[in-house]
């Protein structure tokens, strides 16, 4: 069966990936900071591997790596993301808006959603080569698109998924000669600790239409922006 690297799948959209492609007999290998009783108690599946890995610390990125060898890896999946809200709710601002930017909020928040997949493809790019399905995907958002963007604020991370389009689209481009598909794809908006309780989407559904797009692309789909419904998005 094929292999999924899965950021960020102790909660949210990772911890749904993780049930998914487990459900569907895949080997999951599941990367968290600390993982939660959710995720521990899907162990039972033989083929769900827990690391525990720091995304931000460029040491453990490369460990994680190597810990891997030559193993093949199907579908890279960049999903852990933050919107940087932490530094602010200490501070006691407003999150978000117009005069409350901060130098270290903006570093963590590209750090973690533009150049963490970044480093991560560039680690993992021959384990993906010498897979079957050769798919790299980031999880972005329609809050990064400029045409789309119609109410202002979440600077920092609209900056970021705007940055980490441009990224897979150079991705797409740099990789296609090795017969890698990348892409970002927006889940919609789903109830999850980022999304919040009034998104529209749950996450088995925005889950579900993410991996049917993974599954279905094709050479003429990398670097585009993708919903969970396969619909392109604008930039
Ligand atoms: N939910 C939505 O409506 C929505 C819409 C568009 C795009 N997205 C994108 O979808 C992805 C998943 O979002 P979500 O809604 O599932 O968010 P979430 O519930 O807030 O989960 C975020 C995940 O990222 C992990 N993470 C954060 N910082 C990390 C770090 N430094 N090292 C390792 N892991 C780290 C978190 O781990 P910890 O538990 O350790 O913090 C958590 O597992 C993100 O890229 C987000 O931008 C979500």
């Amino acid at each position: 069966m094929p292999t999924v690297v899965i950021t960020g799948a102790n909660r949210g959209l990772g911890l749904e990936f993780v049930r998914q492609y487990l459900a569907e007999s895949w080997n999951v290998i599941a990367c968290v900071r600390q993982p939660s009783p959710a995720l521990t108690g899907l162990q039972e599946h033989g083929q769900l591997t827990i690391h525990p890995l720091e995304l931000v610390d460029p040491e453990a990125l490369a460990a994680f790596a190597s810990s891997l060898g030559d193993r093949p890896v199907d579908v890279l999946l960049n999903n852990a993301g933050t919107m940087g809200r932490g530094s602010f709710a200490t501070e006691g601002l407003t999150p978000f808006q117009f005069g409350t930017s901060n130098a270290g909020e903006w570093a963590e928040v590209f750090h973690l959603n533009v150049f963490v997949p970044m480093k991560l493809a560039e680690l993992l790019v021959d384990n993906v080569a010498a897979s079957e399905w050769r798919r790299i995907v980031t999880l972005t958002s329609m809050l990064g698109s400029m045409e789309l963007n119609t109410l202002g604020g979440l600077y920092a991370y609209r900056a970021s998924k705007a940055a980490v389009n441009a990224t897979m689209r150079s991705m797409a481009i740099d990789l296609a000669p090795r017969g890698i598909i990348a892409v970002p794809i927006h889940p919609g908006w789903v109830k999850t600790g980022l999304g919040g309780d009034k998104a529209p989407l749950e996450a088995p559904e925005a889950v579900a239409g993410v991996r049917s797009v993974i599954a279905s692309l094709t050479p003429e789909n990398a670097g585009r922006v993708l919903s969970y419904a396969g619909e392109g998005m604008p930039w």
